[in-house]
């Protein structure tokens, strides 16, 4: 288990991380996920122990570790340009650190062979320089290096952010088995959101050195807590204020939502919007709102294909849908649309400026508020 207490990192004179307070569990894959420059890295080198905090204390199965030297914290660290020794082969990588800690040649052959088959290098490889591999066989050799060491703990700072997008759909997959299979807690830092969904535990959505939520994926991206995750993860309409306004007259009264707040910053998951034919809209819709528009453009994906449709009803703008492609023949450019819109899935936020008005008068209040049906 691993504990940051009011850890406080500066730098001259600038807090990269004003009291940062985490917890992760044992035999969790945790992910710090944020924007360039919101401070992930700094946190997870103040826990490798590359940084000395200014205040505060980090701890590591409940023993005390904010000033211990990195090498006595049983860690093992993969950074996003592998730092791999360029002169050595494979095999000499990975063996590096038993060999300086002493570890016999026999024993050092024995385990450099076993980790490198878990990331599914081959003998072949183990005996090429290094510079000879290719960026992910380059990675592969960087994250053995780490495990090969056993580590209780293991750190990885966008380790595939280098690597193009197959090949990096493919070693998110292989590393989360390793991690499975090890059973080693992981501290992963990333800033793609889909990435860190579909790989963690649990994730810490950091904005600013701060953390704003923390939560399962399910829970970070269902039940964004702040405007800014609710924007940060997935894709997401901002609702115009005729949109909302229709959508708070249509859920009033109605069973099951705690009703909407017309004036509040809302938004809108792209997948919850219902895009129908207006043939398929006389059919029972629910405690759906149905709102007619046009088709403003279609984009092709595949799989499935996104659509940007105005609305016809006052200041009702534009919303962003999404079809599979499986069976239903789409909509074009032009086409008239219905869109569906469910008040539960809405997500509201308190308005900033009235947040910050309030916040002098009381305590901030953190929970969003989401009508009732989505909980
Ligand atoms: N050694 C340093 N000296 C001065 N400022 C630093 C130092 N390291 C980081 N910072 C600053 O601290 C802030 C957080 O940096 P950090 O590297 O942790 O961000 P990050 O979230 O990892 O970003 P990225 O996704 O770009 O890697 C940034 O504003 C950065 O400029
Ligand atoms: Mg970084």
């Amino acid at each position: 288990m691993i504990t940051y207490e009011n850890i406080d990192v500066v730098f001259d004179e600038f807090h990269a991380l004003p009291d940062f307070n985490l917890r992760i569990e044992e035999g969790e894959f945790f992910t710090l996920l944020g924007p360039s420059g919101c401070g992930k890295s700094t946190a997870l080198r103040t826990l490798a122990g590359f940084i000395d905090p200014t205040a505060g204390e980090v701890h590591i199965d409940g023993k005390r570790v904010t000033h211990l030297p990195s090498q006595r914290r049983q860690i093992g660290m993969v950074f996003q340009n592998y730092a791999l020794f360029p002169t050595m082969t494979v095999r000499e990588n990975i063996g590096f650190g038993l060999k300086v800690s002493g570890v016999s040649k026999a024993e050092t052959m024995r385990r450099v062979d076993e980790i490198a088959a878990a990331v599914e290098l081959d003998g072949k490889q183990l005996g090429k320089g290094v510079t000879e591999l290719s960026g992910g066989q380059q990675q592969r050799v960087a994250i053995a290096r780490a495990l090969v060491l056993r580590p209780k703990i293991l750190l990885l700072d966008e380790p595939l952010s280098n690597l193009d997008a197959k090949l990096r759909h493919q070693l998110r997959g292989q590393l989360k088995e390793l991690q499975e299979q090890f059973g080693i807690t992981t501290v992963y830092v990333t800033h793609d959101q889909d990435e860190a969904l579909t790989m963690s535990t649990r994730i810490a959505v950091m904005n600013k050195g701060r953390i704003e939520q923390v939560g399962t994926p399910q829970e970070v991206y269902m039940r964004s807590a702040t405007e800014f995750v609710c924007n940060f993860i997935g894709d997401v309409n901002r609702l115009a204020a005729g949109t909302v306004a229709a959508l708070a007259e249509n859920a009033r009264g109605a069973r099951g939502t705690g009703g909407l707040d017309a004036r509040a910053p809302s938004y809108l998951r792209v997948e919850k919007v219902g895009l129908h034919t207006p043939d398929e809209v006389s059919r029972g819709n629910g405690a759906r709102l149905m709102l007619p528009g046009t088709v403003l453009s279609r984009q092709y994906h595949g799989v499935y294909s996104s659509y940007r449709v105005q609305l016809a009803g006052r200041d009702q703008g534009v919303v962003k849908g999404m079809l599979q492609e499986t069976g239903h023949p789409g909509f074009a450019a032009g086409d008239p649309v219905v869109v569906g819109i469910d008040p539960a899935d809405v997500l509201q936020y308190e308005d900033a400026r009235a947040e910050t008005e309030q916040a002098v008068a009381e305590p901030a209040e953190s929970a969003p508020m989401v009508a009732e049906g989505s909980r």
